[in-house]
């Protein structure tokens, strides 16, 4: 049963939104900790965390106070001025990834783009090869800005929009002997993510990581890694990276950076902090006051909180849960990932069967393409949030 706002909300989307995304017919009016409330109060545990962006829990009382706070003494200048909380967002965020300087935007697509932007730069002023190749990797995702869009390696978000942005090469995940044949005195830079999200959650082992931070130093070019997704804690480190032990040249982050106010990230250090001259970059909005001090208040809540401890435990208990259901009989093919940001490939194509009929009984799960689930859910999360999810999965899932 719907309701009166409901219908006429629906009504007032249909007519004038443009129809990109495929609604849901529910209306979420409130937030708090794990759980999203409609108008009529029915609660559902969020286990997609506006896909991996309020790592916090939605509407954490110390961040809205910051926000209020910062909202009513300071929300915009312009970055043609100094203002405290950018510089400081900037310190810790250099502290907690080992770069040295951070460029501020408002999306992943758009620090993503930086990183590509000062790649291609590089090739040019730096390096001066201007036949420069960056390569990524099959499957990836790096935002849907023509340049971002031209780094990302699936034909269903290219194909529309070509000729795409030259110069980007594609290689297979995780195919070491690839990796090493593709990398020449041409190539500017590597782009990837250490867990592709979009693509499936795919990790991108431990050892490729090294040796594309080898082959970088071997023929001076940029590790330009994505942590938009799998950054900011939610494989149970600040940085997917850091479990690798290696030192990226830059980290393009967002998502969790603002814990649900949009703001990213394009951090870098050594020659990459080098490349480009004021006036060759820049944006109205990125880090703003208001958005800087949403990520301070993030990056206190996640240390006060202990939320990497957290996200490594609870994750490694949602992961045996998954494998146990798994071991039941469940139609699961295999579970994946780090910490939080799970992957569950399904043996039958009913992944969005799953992802409706979990909807109907309050859980949130998503669908990525028929048989993959993800599961990124709020960092906050405890063990008997996991067995509530697992009990409606292991239902729906017997009647799928
Ligand atoms: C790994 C990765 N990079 C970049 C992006 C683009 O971020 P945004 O949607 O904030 O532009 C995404 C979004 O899903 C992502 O997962």
């Amino acid at each position: 049963m719907t309701t009166l706002l409901h219908d006429a909300i629906a009504e007032l989307d249909q007519r004038y939104v443009l129809p990109v995304y495929r609604r849901q017919p529910v209306l979420f009016v409130r937030g708090a900790g794990a759980r999203l409330y409609d108008e009529q109060g029915d609660a559902y545990l969020d286990f997609l965390a506006g896909i991996a962006v309020c790592n916090v829990g939605h509407c954490h009382p110390q961040l809205v106070e910051r926000l209020c706070e910062q909202a009513h003494t300071l929300m915009h200048t312009s970055n043609f001025f100094l203002t405290e909380p950018q510089a400081r967002l900037a310190q810790r965020l250099c502290e907690i990834s080992g770069m040295e300087k951070a460029f501020f935007s408002n999306s992943g697509a758009e620090a993503c783009e930086m990183g590509i932007k000062i790649a291609r730069k590089f090739a040019n002023a730096v390096k001066k090869t201007p036949e420069y190749e960056i390569l990524t990797l099959e499957g990836s995702f790096h935002g849907r800005t023509m340049g971002a869009l031209s780094a990302t390696m699936q034909p269903k978000y290219q194909d529309p929009f070509k000729p795409l942005l030259p110069g980007f090469r594609a290689l297979p995940r995780n195919d070491i002997d690839a990796l090493r044949n593709a990398f020449s005195d041409s190539t500017a830079a590597i782009l990837l993510e250490p867990i592709q999200g979009e693509g499936g959650i795919y990790s991108i082992s431990d050892e490729y990581l090294k040796e594309a931070r080898r082959l970088c130093d071997r023929y001076n070019a940029l590790l330009i890694v994505d942590e938009v997704q799998a950054g900011f804690g939610r494989t149970g480190r600040w940085f997917a990276y850091q479990h690798a032990g290696v030192l990226p040249d830059i980290v393009a982050t967002a998502k969790g950076l603002g814990g649900g106010f949009p703001i990213g990230a394009c951090l870098m250090r050594g020659v990459a902090t080098e490349v480009l001259q004021a006036g060759e970059h820049g944006t109205t909005y990125g880090g703003n006051p208001l958005a800087c001090t949403a990520a301070l208040a993030v990056i206190e809540i996640i240390e006060q909180e202990h939320l990497l401890e957290n996200a490594a435990r609870v994750g490694a208990y949602l992961q045996a849960r998954l494998h146990q259901l798994q071991a039941s009989g469940a139609p699961i093919r295999e579970v994946r990932g780090r910490g939080l940001m799970v992957g569950v490939e399904l043996t039958q194509p009913i992944a969005r069967t799953v992802f409706q009929k979990a909807l109907e009984r309050r859980l949130i799960l998503n669908a990525i393409g028929e048989t993959i689930l993800r599961i990124v859910p709020p960092l906050i999360i405890t063990e008997s949030d996991v067995d509530e999810a697992i009990a409606i999965l292991e239902a729906v899932l017997r009647e799928c």
